[in-house]
């Protein structure tokens, strides 16, 4: 076939991704499958012939924000042809029946165990026209179907799911309900994704998962999985993203020592400081353990730093609790906290407890969340005039920030230096000399071209 015909039958596809980082991995990942059915990723939403979004449950007004969406869709279409409109992710797997009768507009619902039947599914909508509703819990199918599409990731920081769902069963959570049981990618796949996107170009990868360290694939653990990236010549930095405090094991702390590449930022969700609530949350850990694994990594690595995520009035939550929270805050100075109010979330048995009022809830977490500041701001101030190391990840693209390239350093900071030579993919030693709410400027050093950004 001629190119200029081939190219006519090529589709437009754009995705739209809520929630965590396990979803903006799927997107990406729906985006490498649907390219087998000539469907390529635009980013004009007003040209898609295929309009996905991927949705998240973790909070209120999750359903509200799917139909004020597709609201948003039909009047960007109203004079043209209708997208093929699918809902993915969380939100689909608990409410995909109600959105399917409420709304005609959606061709589909798909769960995150599904995407693997994501392209008869537009393929039948393309001839069918029904509605389709897949939510089925098919771990093993996602990934075969995943393993045999290649990642065409080509970033400089790459996800890398390794982990899905989970069995922990916290009371507020929907994450059980919506991603299913744990489920663990097999080794070998693991490695071999990795080598496609360090040969992509990617120098940093994330490994994901629920409970990313629940890993566990025919004896071999996440520390398995670390040691043998830590291998890998080309990739130049290793993280691992979302980790519960029951499964940090003494192999994977001792990774923390051994591991040159894995970088000095954990974050390790505690959701409270006070025992009693952790126990009616089911959180399976205290404050006591959690604090051992804090100061036992410290002695691993004396570098590290922490990141958490905290409930807010939680119910049952009284002011010694929320004390209590606020006192772990200042005792570990989490160099980045996200701090929420409990949020009652249908199916979870929290959902059904005494809600802690309102206004209370509100003043509580603006407490926390001042402390939680004023901790960064010290922490980013002792920052200044330090040499700190930085990998490059892109080029700004506005014109009056030419010659200016963004990338992060160890701690997930956002950096932004000046540079005439192209620096994306590299990792450089920049000296801090400002920052901003959101972002650390520096200059390179032991260059021939740096200059202030
Ligand atoms: N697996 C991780 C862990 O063990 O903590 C967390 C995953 S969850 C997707 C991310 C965060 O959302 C949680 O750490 C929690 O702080 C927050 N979250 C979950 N359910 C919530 C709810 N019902 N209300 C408020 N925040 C919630
Ligand atoms: Fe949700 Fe708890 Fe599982 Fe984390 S460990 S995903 S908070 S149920
Ligand atoms: Fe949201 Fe589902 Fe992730 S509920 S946080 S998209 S696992």
């Amino acid at each position: 076939m001629d190119l200029k015909k081939k190219d006519k039958l090529k589709k437009k596809i754009f995705i739209k991704t809520f929630g965590c980082q396990m979803n903006e991995y799927d997107s990406n990942r729906i985006l490498d499958i649907t390219k087998k059915i000539n469907y390529f990723p635009t980013t004009k939403i007003s040209e898609a012939d295929c309009y996905i979004i991927n949705t998240c449950h973790i909070r209120e007004k999750a359903t509200e924000k799917v139909f004020h969406d597709v609201g948003r869709i039909k009047k960007e279409y109203r004079n043209k042809k209708k997208p093929i409109l699918i809902i993915t992710g969380c939100v689909a797997q608990a409410e995909g029946d109600l959105i399917l009768k409420k709304d005609r507009y959606v061709d589909a619902v798909i769960g995150p165990q599904s995407y693997q039947s994501i392209n008869k599914v537009i393929k039948d909508i393309e001839n069918k026209k029904k509605q389709y509703d897949v939510t089925n819990f098919d771990t093993v199918k996602k990934f075969d179907e995943l393993n045999s599409t290649s990642n065409n990731n080509s970033k400089v920081s790459s996800f890398l799911t390794i982990q899905e769902g989970c069995d922990k069963f916290c009371k507020f959570c929907v994450v059980p309900y919506t991603r299913g049981p744990e489920y663990s990618r097999c080794f070998e796949e693991i490695l071999d994704e990795a080598d496609k996107l360090i040969n992509n170009g990617s120098r940093e990868i994330t490994l994901l998962g629920q409970n990313v360290n629940a890993y566990f694939s025919k004896n071999k653990r996440l520390s398995d999985i670390i040691y043998a990236l830590e291998k890998k010549k080309d990739l130049k930095r290793i993280r691992y993203y979302t980790s519960h405090p029951k499964d940090m094991t003494n192999d994977l702390l001792e990774v923390h020592k051994d591991c040159f590449k894995l970088m000095p930022l954990l974050h390790l969700p505690v959701q409270s400081g006070s025992d009693k609530i952790l126990k009616t949350m089911n959180r399976k850990h205290n404050i006591k353990e959690y604090l051992k694994i804090i100061n036992s990594l410290k002695e691993k690595n004396p570098k590290i730093e922490f990141a958490s995520d905290f409930i807010i009035a939680y119910p049952g939550e009284k002011k010694e609790d929320f004390n209590k929270t606020c006192k772990l805050m200042e005792t570990v100075r989490f160099i980045n906290s996200y701090s929420f109010i409990f949020s009652p979330r249908p199916g979870t048995p929290a959902s059904d407890m005494k809600m802690v009022d309102e206004k209370l809830a509100k003043e509580r977490l603006t407490i926390f969340q001042n402390i939680a500041e004023k901790i960064k701001l010290d922490y980013k101030k002792k920052l200044l005039n330090k040499i700190v190391k930085v990998l490059f990840e892109n080029k700004m693209t506005k014109e009056k920030e030419k010659y200016k390239y963004f990338g992060r350093d160890e701690y997930q900071n956002p950096v932004i230096v000046y540079s005439k030579k192209n620096i994306i993919g590299q990792e450089k030693r920049v000296l801090i000399k400002k920052f901003s709410q959101h972002t650390i400027y520096g200059e390179l050093i032991n260059t021939d071209n740096f200059l202030a950004a």
